[in-house]
Parts: structure tokens; C-alpha cells; sequence
């Protein structure tokens, strides 16, 4: 039996979940936590809300409220959304709690007193209109490394690196967008340096993820910097010593240490208060860190570093980080209001519908992209027409032929061979994918068995050798049922709610395990709970519904800073000379498929015939396009668009609102025109 603490990575408290989150930190977990106590190992799954730092302090001020209203209105709905989508944490706290203060503070100081912390005095930012110092995010500007224009004070988003705000190229006050000035203050240090080498051997160890490890060891190699650990901030875990006054902990360094104090809290609750050290204390257990591709710097570098600082707790054993999931092919965005929210997706279809729909498109090894009507085909072809149908098939027969019980059976041979071999191999199959953090391989797996049983109903024809062959008819319903039964442990993991019904309809009370799956063991004479319909088919007018609810909601993105300053730059005319502008004629169009604002078109350019995608399908379907003539960049570089080389751009006018209106010549020229 293997002893595990599986962590997600703690949601800042600042705005609800959307899909992105859930797919990238929690359902895997939810998956992998599921399928371990299955399996009988020993496993506590560990979360709660990141309520520190500036992400919280800027979300409030936003909105004009306390820090403290902002997390307790997002406790209470984040944790809502996790509860209907049924992942099952052992323990969701919160990082405001006074556990956590003092596990907090007691880490800070086993770590100062052992001289991995020392006080630096340093220049730091601070903004003359706002007056105030400017931690991590109060601070934007374009980052040093990679060049990312928008990056934090704290971290690029783009390439991922942890940021001091003073490294930043072109500083601005993120709130007011003033440049800020320098002063002096103090903070204390963490000696991430000395770290270097003990990590660099750690990861070398590990059989992660190669983005995961690759990236990390090239932190290293680049130089791991000591780092301040502390803020000027009224709102975070309080400095632990007396000199520090006003001074709190930067939040990655307090909320990895959540993973802790909820885990002393999940102690408490069940009445054993010592037990957290069971897991944390112990060499042998596994400690396993669910996180996006954007925590992988403080999970597989500053993390465990700390920990090895401090001494007592155990290292992460693995740090299975996701990609990102981007909706209806583009970025998912919170302020854009580009996003699918859990609680509505939900209450919309059900919590199993968005745990498949998710676990078959999360993004294991490189950004996925979730699209509305890709979900209504799978939901429809698979968990309804596939997985839910077998099940149905099998136990309406049963019930409506057999006395609803399950019958007794001899003799198996041929196919039932087959079919009983795939029962007793597939739980060892499924398995070995979860156990690599293969979800979507996994669920693969499952469903391929379930098309094996829907192939198996169909061969045996049981609604004809019921009026032939009675032996038979019982030996194929059996089996089937055997099968529903192994199907409903295998599918627990992903769809736990229909898994339960399963088991009820199937009238069995004991808790199965993963071993129980592979077993031939239902007993004859066992009678059938009530039947109901496990899966339903989405409409189209449901997905449509849902498609124009998003499309609703969408915002105009601000026009970005720079492009004003393009806008109001002067060009020469030789500039301008090298854009090969022509008249194109569009001989072919048609819809990209799963992404609807596009188009690919095969545009005459006189010497020659290219291919474009040009974002104009929300404002002309290709019957519209095809046989017009329009002017076209014929020169600029290829790019790929939705696996598409797109080979120029067509040139339209589109008003402030987004929309495009097509040019066309006053008269029919032919293709190739130059348009000067
Ligand atoms: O990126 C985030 O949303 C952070 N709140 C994750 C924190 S994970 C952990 F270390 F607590
Ligand atoms: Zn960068």
C-alpha cells in the first residue's frame, strides 16, 4: 500500500473557477486521488484558497472592498464550484487561517534560524502619485528575459520566470501607470542560491514530465538569485520577528506552506491532531503536486528548496503540471470575459457531462483547446451512445427478459473468452496509465472496453437467442453485466456520479475496489436495482444556446498601449513599398473546423493561387466570399493558423465594435492588380 499527500495547487481567492482551472490543477488530481483509494492505497488530497499577496490586495481594490470581503466571498464560491464538480479534497482550508499563520511563521523562522534568511537593505519601487511601495504585481513592464511586454513585478506570464519588480525593463505603477521611482527599504532574503546544486541532483532524479523537469533544470543552469521573501503590505502572514514591523510574507513563500497547515487541519478534524506527520514526516510518502504550467517554478525550484531548508518534510515526489486550455481556439480571459464558469457550466449539464467533457481534452503535454460543439460530439457519441447505452441496453434486457436478475451462466467460449479476458486485463491497463498521469489515455481505455462490450451485445444478438437459446441468452447477459459492473469502477475516477448510479442499479452495497473490477464474481440471482437512463444526447439547441451565452458575454479587449503608439507613428514611403498589396479573387472558402470566427480561403493573386484564414466567419459564410475580389497582404510571412499555413491577409475595414465589412474594387479587375 503506497502512502500519498496529493496537493492542487491553492486558487487565489479573487474570481471564480473557470474551466482552465479545473482542467489544469484539479480533475487530474481529483482523477489520480480517486483512483488511488480505489485501489486501497493511502491518500489524503489536500487544498484550500490562496488568500494572500497582491493578486488578492489588487482584485479588492478594484472592486472597491476589503481584501478580507474580496476571500470570503471567493472561499465560499470557489469552494462551491469544487463541491458540485464532486472533487473530492480531503481538506479545503484556506490560508487566512490562524493554523496557517503559525505554520507559516514557524517555517520562516526554522529556516531564519538555521541562516537560510538574512536582511538586505535594497532600493525598491515606489509610486510618487499613488504613495505607496510597488510589490510583484503594483508593477508592469516588459521582462528582461524573454521580452514579454506585459509582465508582472512578480512573474512573466510568458516564460514563466519567478521576477524581481526592479528587474523589469520600462517600469509603470500597474495601477496608475506612472513610472515609479526608486527607495530604499528592507527585506529579508531567501538564500535560493545555496540551493542550486542539492535541486539540480534532486530533479536529475526524477522521471517527470520532460517540460517539467527540462524547464526547471534550465532555471538552474541560467543561476538560481536569492529572492526577498518579504513585502511592504498591510495584508499577508505577518514578519515573525520583533524588528520587522509592517512587514508580511510574500505569498509563494506562505501558501506552498498551505499544503501543510491544511493538512494539520484536516488532522484536527478527524480527531487525530498528530496524524499530519504521518504524511509529511515521513520519507515514505509520496507527496504529489497537481499545478498549471505557471506554478512550475515555485513547485520544482523555490518550493523544494525550501523544504530542504527547513529538513524535516518530505520532497515532492512528483509534480505533474499541465498545459493551459484554451476555449473555442482562444486564450481563456477572466477580464475579457472569455471564460466557461464552473457553477453555470454545471447546473447547464450536469457534473459528469463536464468531467468527461474536460478529462477528454485536458492539457497533458501541450495547450488543448476546448470548443462547445467537440463537447457535444463526444458527450453524444461516447458517454451517451457508447458507454451510457451499454449500460442501459444491458440492464433493460435483464430487466425486461431475465426477471430482473442477474442470471446464471456456463460454458463460456468464443467471444465471451475475449470478453472475459479484456475484464481481467483492463483494470492493470487503465491503471498503468493514471498511475503515469495519462488521464485522457486512461479514459481512452475505458471507453474502448465499453465499445468492446457494445460489440460483444451486438454480435451475440441476446433479443434473438432469447426466444432460441435460453443458455446462451444468460451466458451474453452475464457477461454484460459483468462488464457494467467492471466498467463502472474503471469510469469512477472520471465520472464518479453515473459510477455510483451504476452501483445502484446494479444493486451492489459493498464499496468495490479497482481489484474487484477485474473479477468475474456478480452473483446469480442478484436482482436489479430500479433502471434509469444514465446518459442523455445534447441538442443543438443546447449547445447553441450555450455557444451564444459566451459570445454574449465577450468584451472588447482596451486597445492595447503600444498599438496606440503605432498608430500615431509615421512611416516612409519605403516602408510602405514593401507591402505587396494586390487584388485577390476568392475562388474556394470554407469554415475551419472547431473554430468559428475563421474562414480558409484559396485566393487568385494572378501569378499565383494562396491559402488564407482571415477571422470574417461571424460576418460572411463562404457562399457570401466566393467569386468576390479584395485587396490582399501578399507579402506577409506564413503563419499557421489552426493547422493552416495562412499565406497572406486580406485587407477590410472593421469598426471600433469588432465587425468587418469586406472592400471590393469599384470595378472587376484581374487578380494580381497592385493596390498603391
Ligand atoms: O497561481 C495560483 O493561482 C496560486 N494561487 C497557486 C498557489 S499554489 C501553492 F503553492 F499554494
Ligand atoms: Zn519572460
Amino acid at each position: 500500500m503506497e502512502k500519498l499527500l496529493v496537493t492542487s495547487a491553492l486558487p487565489y481567492a479573487n474570481g471564480p473557477l473557470h474551466i482552465g482551472h479545473i482542467a489544469g490543477a484539479y480533475l487530474p488530481a481529483d482523477i489520480y486521488v480517486r483512483y488511488k483509494r480505489l485501489k486501497g492505497d493511502d491518500v489524503v488530497y489536500i487544498c484550500g484558497t490562496d488568500e494572500h499577496g497582491v493578486a488578492i490586495t489588487i482584485a479588492a481594490e478594484k472592486q472597491g472592498i476589503t481584501p478580507k470581503e474580496l476571500v470570503d466571498y471567493y472561499y465560499k464560491d470557489i469552494k462551491n464550484s469544487f463541491d458540485k464538480l464532486g472533487i473530492s479534497f480531503d481538506n479545503f482550508s484556506r490560508t487566512t487561517k490562524p493554523v496557517h499563520y503559525k505554520t507559516s511563521q514557524d517555517f520562516f523562522l526554522r529556516i531564519y534560524e538555521k541562516g537560510y534568511i538574512y536582511k538586505k537593505d535594497i532600493e525598491q519601487f515606489y509610486c510618487p502619485k499613488c504613495k505607496r511601495f510597488l510589490p510583484d504585481r503594483y508593477v508592469v513592464g516588459t521582462c528582461p528575459y524573454c521580452g514579454y511586454p506585459h509582465a508582472r513585478g512578480d512573474q512573466c506570464e510568458k516564460c514563466g520566470r519567478w521576477l524581481e519588480p526592479t528587474e523589469l525593463i520600462d517600469p509603470k505603477c500597474a495601477i496608475c501607470g506612472t513610472t515609479p521611482v526608486i527607495k530604499k527599504t528592507y527585506h529579508y532574503y531567501f538564500k535560493l542560491s545555496a540551493f542550486a546544486e542539492p535541486l539540480r541532483k534532486w530533479l536529475e532524479s526524477k522521471d517527470w514530465k520532460e517540460n517539467v523537469k527540462n524547464t526547471a533544470l534550465g532555471w538552474i543552469k541560467e543561476g538560481l538569485k536569492d529572492r526577498a521573501i518579504t513585502r511592504d503590505l498591510e495584508w499577508g502572514v505577518p514578519v515573525p520577528l520583533p524588528e520587522a514591523k509592517g512587514k508580511v510574507l510574500y505569498v509563494w513563500f506562505d501558501a506552498p506552506i498551505g499544503y501543510i497547515s491544511s493538512t494539520k487541519e484536516w488532522a484536527e478534524k478527524i480527531g487525530q491532531p498528530n496524524k499530519w506527520k504521518d504524511y509529511w514526516l515521513d520519507p515514505k510518502t509520496r507527496l504529489i503536486h497537481f499545478i498549471g504550467k505557471d506554478n512550475i517554478v515555485f513547485h520544482a525550484i523555490v518550493w523544494p528548496a525550501m523544504l530542504m531548508a527547513h529538513g524535516d518534510f518530505v520532497l515532492p515526489d512528483n509534480v505533474p503540471a499541465n498545459e493551459f486550455m484554451n476555449l473555442m481556439g482562444d486564450k481563456i480571459s477572466t477580464s475579457r470575459g472569455w471564460a466557461i464558469w464552473i457553477p453555470e457550466f454545471v447546473d447547464a449539464f450536469g457534473p459528469d457531462y463536464v468531467r468527461f467533457g474536460l478529462a477528454f481534452s485536458l492539457p497533458e503535454y501541450k495547450d488543448s483547446d476546448f470548443n462547445f460543439y467537440e463537447f457535444q460530439q463526444r458527450v453524444n457519441s461516447e458517454l451517451a451512445d457508447n458507454f451510457g447505452n451499454f449500460v442501459n441496453r444491458t440492464l433493460s434486457f435483464i430487466k425486461n427478459y431475465l426477471g430482473g436478475r442477474i442470471p446464471e451462466a456456463k460454458n463460456f467460449k468464443d467471444m465471451d473468452l475475449e470478453v472475459i479476458k479484456a475484464i481481467e486485463e483492463a483494470p492493470g491497463k487503465v491503471g498503468a496509465l493514471l498511475e503515469k498521469f495519462e488521464m485522457r489515455k486512461a479514459l481512452r481505455e475505458v471507453l474502448d472496453l465499453s465499445n468492446l462490450a457494445n460489440r460483444y451485445f451486438d454480435y451475440k444478438k441476446p433479443w434473438v437467442t432469447r426466444k432460441t437459446d435460453a443458455e446462451e441468452t444468460a451466458r451474453t447477459l452475464y457477461l454484460c453485466a459483468s462488464l457494467v459492473k467492471t466498467l463502472s469502477v474503471l469510469a469512477e475516477p472520471f465520472i464518479p456520479f453515473g459510477a455510483q448510479k451504476i452501483r445502484q442499479m446494479l444493486n451492489i452495497k459493498d464499496r468495490l475496489t479497482w481489484e474487484d473490477a477485474g473479477k468475474l464474481d456478480l452473483p446469480a440471482g442478484l436482482e436489479l436495482g430500479e433502471i434509469e437512463i444514465l446518459y442523455r444526447k445534447i441538442s443543438d439547441e443546447k449547445i447553441e444556446a450555450e455557444v451564444n451565452k459566451l459570445k454574449s458575454r465577450l468584451k472588447k479587449p482596451e486597445p492595447q498601449k503600444e498599438e496606440k503608439e503605432v498608430e500615431e507613428k509615421k512611416i516612409s514611403y519605403d516602408e510602405f513599398a514593401k507591402l505587396d498589396i494586390r487584388i485577390g479573387k476568392i475562388l474556394e472558402a470554407e469554415k475551419v473546423e472547431g473554430a468559428d470566427r475563421l474562414l480558409k480561403l484559396k485566393v487568385d493573386l494572378g501569378d499565383k493561387v494562396i491559402t488564407l484564414v482571415a477571422g470574417i466567419a461571424k460576418f460572411y459564410s463562404p457562399e457570401d466570399v466566393v467569386g468576390k475580389e479584395l485587396p490582399v497582404l501578399a507579402n506577409l510571412e506564413p503563419r499557421k493558423i489552426r493547422g493552416i499555413l495562412s499565406q497572406g491577409m486580406i485587407l477590410a475595414a472593421v469598426d471600433k465594435d469588432g465587425n468587418v465589412v469586406l472592400l471590393h474594387p469599384d470595378k472587376e479587375v484581374p487578380p494580381g492588380t497592385k493596390v498603391s
